[in-house]
């Protein structure tokens, strides 16, 4: 496991797996390794991921700004270590994305711990670690980690995240910067916290953190929230507090087939015009900008067959592999990357095998005849993807293969029942009240 393999000496010449942030599904080569791990699995080319890294941190080294990936759109081990070694610090919002960073060998002081709902333990747990920062999103966990701090005898860096009251002009259920949501401190409550945090010197107030939501596509919203911020570090310096760290949140947007997505050096001049010139540090924390273009789900016909006027094909990956579609009605652009059959302008809705009707990944025009064994490929599945997927059906979690230059790696082999199962055995019934 986690070695690279050769895909086919007969294909010998190298392929680049990636020309830009998007994976390139070189047909033959994908073929090639769905015959060797079996369908559906998760292909990621590491290259798109490095150059969407650089672009990124190009684009904002006009203002300084450093980048945490948000691990939640992708936890990979290997991906992390990827990032980690291009520089790139994580955003982590549990205690499992924390152990899986620093298992990465991302460094405490890199990461910075996000999250509406932190258990005490995993607090401790951060602040023993020595985590960069931790943001506090209520009234309640500032309380809670400065006596946890102060238990542990630890100084906590803490950032205010704050709920501007801005709409991300995103799906419902991805839009989390509008008063009323449940992220983020209250305006209203900003100052008065500040004020308290002065009182506890276990508690090391850095600064302020936001985040509107997710695939952003119209920045309009970024300067809106970022110019709730500037205010709030102007007042809060005119009370007297230090302010001395912005975290700017993620976000940005990708095109999943028909938009368009957002430019990214747009993205750094919006920084620049309203946060740029605080003397802040800033940091940002893109998740799928950084990783969601360069992975596809790749999945087998299963069957096809016709269903009232319309055709569909049954496809063996399914709503447990990618969800997306089922909870926000999203349209991952297919490829059909292997089809025996050939022609064109066929119509085919695209069905996983999940006993649920919303197991559909949505209706795709202009295809050609599908037929059994034939390959797709679901693009823009490196974010939200793996990280969302669940063993409903009593499916078992897909692999995640590396490809690049003419050889594939194995991230995540596939589960099995048998491990699943090994969770439910030899159990023990357990006095409630003991004695
Ligand atoms: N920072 C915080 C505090 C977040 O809550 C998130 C995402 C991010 C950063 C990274 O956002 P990104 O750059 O990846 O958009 N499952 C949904 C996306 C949920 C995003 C949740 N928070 C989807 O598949 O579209």
């Amino acid at each position: 496991m986690n070695k690279h393999v050769d895909i086919a000496a007969s294909h010998g010449g190298s392929i680049a797996f990636a020309k830009n942030a998007e994976i390139q599904l070189d047909a033959s080569h994908i073929s090639l390794v769905a015959d060797a791990v079996g369908t559906p699995f998760y292909c990621y080319s590491p290259d798109a991921m490095t150059l969407a890294f650089q672009e990124l941190s190009e684009a904002l080294s006009s203002v300084g700004a450093s980048i945490c990936y948000a691990v939640k759109a992708n936890g990979n081990l290997s991906i992390l270590q990827l990032l980690s070694r291009l520089g790139c610090g994580m955003d982590i919002v549990s205690g499992g994305e924390m152990e899986r960073a620093l298992e990465a060998g991302v460094p405490a002081s890199k990461i910075i711990f996000s999250g509406v709902g932190k258990s005490p333990s995993e607090i401790a747990k951060a602040l023993r670690a020595g985590v960069h920062q931790i943001n506090v999103e209520s009234p309640a966990e500032f309380q809670l980690v400065a006596d946890i701090a102060a238990s542990l005898q630890l100084r906590a860096p803490v950032a205010l995240r704050v709920n501007p009251d801005v709409d991300a002009r995103t799906h419902e259920k991805i839009s989390t910067g509008k008063k009323g949501d449940k992220f983020g401190v209250a305006l209203s409550d900003v100052a008065a916290l500040f004020d308290a945090a002065a009182e506890r010197s276990e508690v090391d107030m850095v600064g302020l953190a936001v985040h509107i939501g997710s695939q952003i596509l119209d920045l309009a919203p970024y300067r809106s929230a970022y110019r709730v911020l500037a205010d709030l570090v102007c007042d809060l310096r005119a009370r007297g507090h230090a302010v001395n760290r912005l975290d700017l949140g993620g976000g940005i947007g990708i095109a999943y087939g028909s938009n368009t997505a957002p430019d990214v050096s747009e993205f750094a001049h919006i920084i620049a015009d309203t946060v740029g010139d605080l003397g802040c540090k800033l940091t940002v924390e893109p998740g799928r900008w950084l990783v969601g273009r360069a992975g596809a789900l790749v999945a087998t016909v299963l069957y096809t067959k016709q269903a009232g006027d319309r055709m569909l094909a049954v496809v063996d990956a399914g709503m447990n592999d990618l969800i997306r579609p089922a909870l926000y009605g999203a349209i991952h652009p297919l490829e059909v990357v292997r089809s025996t059959l050939g022609g064109e302008g066929q119509s085919y809705g695209i069905v996983g095998p999940v006993c649920e009707s919303s197991d559909i990944f949505g209706t795709y025009d202009n295809l050609p005849l599908l037929s059994t064994g034939d390959l797709v490929a679901f693009r823009c599945a490196g974010a939200y993807s793996a990280s969302m997927a669940s063993t409903y059906n009593a499916r078992d979690l897909v692999p995640e293969v590396f490809v690049s230059d003419g050889r594939f790696r194995i991230v995540r082999r596939r589960q099995t029942t048998a491990e699943l199962m090994t969770l439910e055995k030899d159990t023990i019934w357990q006095n409630i009240v003991p004695g």
